[in-house]
């Protein structure tokens, strides 16, 4: 003990990477536990940029324990890419752990996820198209090609041709991908697994003798809570569970070994990709905030869709990941707006209300966010580093969201780099803060 998990609690693009890399400060070990590289997360320290899909956020501190858990899928490709970049910009990749367990996106996951997306036409999800899909169904069918399989010259090639057998018909357009060769793949997957085996290990052990020995243990969440397979807009989701439950089964620990949930949420709401968004701002204003919060996707580089923040969804998330925290990132964003507007409830179709998350899709698809008015500050906040030093109305919308979600705020983020982060006291009483405290 202690765990803590963090998790996006709207769609993903919360500022996960930013927060995770500040607190893994205070860690002894990160663990990403679920999706794969449809992730991304950038990281601004001292002014440089970085961009993980992968490779956890605590990576950029030397030697830090950084484990990609049971639970991701992962493109070995993008992985070793990842760690290859570190290390052409020095740093110590030493620290990182693979599970051996974890599922591997082949080369037609890759293809059925934008086969099955140009199928769905004008339904389609805006999937990232990096397989993300695919592996996780493989995985649920048992025809996964898992980390260890790609140290095994013996059976991988057994298991791929095993695993091709089902998706023959969809995959027929693509017949003559040379990619998608039995021999090439073969060759290929395992090249990457001697140049991954020095990573590979049992990550639930590491993980469970760090919480024994008293380490602080970081679980990363990867896209959001509205995104998620069970729990999310679906089908318009992910297909993995971002949720802080999900920690537990994508590192193999318990929940008794979760001692704290944060979960970080923008001032605003944003999403990338098709489905339901009660608050979106498709006007000027929308384009506002994309501009100002440089609202484009780190994976993909599409535009964000953008909207006022979601007070229904983000209570719902808070429920759903019994967060003992907010983290509330982006706030500077909001600086300068003539309104600024939270969603406290949903209208639907014949005047129907709404308080809470509505279950029904139809009902959602419908729902517009019911909007109330706060009172907006011109200041630049980007040099604020404490509460008092924020402006009145900006202390006030951030009273207004944790009263309303029931959680309290430990951390507000007003710019992407490190510094530009204020402590509350909600946060300066948490484990990660007294662990602050106590290294100063
Ligand atoms: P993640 O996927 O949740 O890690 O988030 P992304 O990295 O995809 O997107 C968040 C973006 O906002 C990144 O470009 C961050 O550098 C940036 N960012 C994070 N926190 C803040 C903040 O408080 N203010 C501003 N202006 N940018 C931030
Ligand atoms: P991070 O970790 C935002 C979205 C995609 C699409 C849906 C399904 O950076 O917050 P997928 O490729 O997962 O099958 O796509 O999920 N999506 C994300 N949106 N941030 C992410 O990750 C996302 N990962 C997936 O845009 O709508
Ligand atoms: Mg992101």
């Amino acid at each position: 003990m202690p765990g803590i998990v963090i998790v996006g609690a709207q769609w993903g693009d919360e500022g996960k990477g930013k927060i995770t890399d500040l607190l893994a400060q205070q860690a002894d070990a990160v663990v990403r536990f679920q999706g794969g590289n449809n992730a991304g997360h950038t990281i601004v320290r001292d002014g440089t940029v970085w961009k993980f899909h992968l490779v956890p956020s605590g990576i950029l501190y030397p030697g830090k324990r950084c484990i990609v858990g049971n639970g991701v899928v992962i493109d070995p490709k993008v992985l070793i890419g990842e760690i290859h970049e570190l290390r052409a910009r020095r740093i110590d990749t030493r620290g990182l752990k693979i599970s051996a367990n974890a599922h591997v996106i082949m080369p037609y996951h890759r293809l059925l996820d934008t086969a099955g997306e140009a199928r769905l036409g004008k339904l389609q999800i805006g999937t990232t198209k990096r397989g993300i899909g695919p592996a996780y169904a493989d995985k649920a069918s048992r025809l996964g090609i898992r980390v260890q399989d790609l140290l095994d010259e013996k059976i991988l090639k057994k298991k791929i041709a095993t695993a091709l057998e089902p998706h023959k018909l969809a995959l027929r357009p693509y017949e003559r991908e040379p990619e998608l060769d039995l021999h090439t793949m073969n060759e290929e997957y395992l090249t990457y697994g001697r140049q991954l085996q020095e990573y590979v290990a049992d990550t639930t052990r590491l993980v469970w003798d760090a919480l024994e020995q008293g380490d602080l243990v970081l679980f990363e969440g990867a896209q959001g809570t509205m995104l998620d397979i069970d729990h999310g807009t679906y089908p318009f989701v992910t297909s993995s569970n971002p949720v802080a439950g999900a920690a537990c089964v994508g590192a193999g620990v318990g929940p008794r070994d979760i001692d704290e949930i944060w979960g970080v949420c923008k001032a605003y709401t944003t999403r990338v990709g098709a489905g339901p968004f009660p608050t979106e701002l498709a006007d000027e204003m929308g384009e506002r905030i994309r501009e100002r919060g440089n609202e484009y996707g780190t994976t993909t580089g599409r535009p964000r869709r953008t909207g006022w923040l979601d007070l229904v969804a983000l209570r719902y998330a808070a429920r759903l990941n019994t967060l003992s925290a907010l983290a509330i990132t982006k706030l500077d964003v909001l600086s300068g707006l003539d309104k600024v507007f939270v969603c406290t409830s949903y209208s639907g179709e014949d005047d129907a209300a709404f308080d809470e998350y509505p279950y029904h899709q139809s009902v959602l698809h419908h729902a517009r966010g019911e909007l109330i008015e706060l009172e907006a500050w011109s200041e630049d906040i980007s040099d604020c580093r404490s509460e008092e030093e924020l402006p009145a109305p900006a202390r006030d919308f951030l009273a207004f969201v944790a009263d309303f979600v029931g959680a309290p705020i430990a951390m507000i983020s007003v710019g992407p780099g490190r510094d530009q982060t204020i402590w509350t006291s909600t946060g300066a009483e948490s484990l990660l803060g007294r662990a602050a405290l106590a290294a100063e």
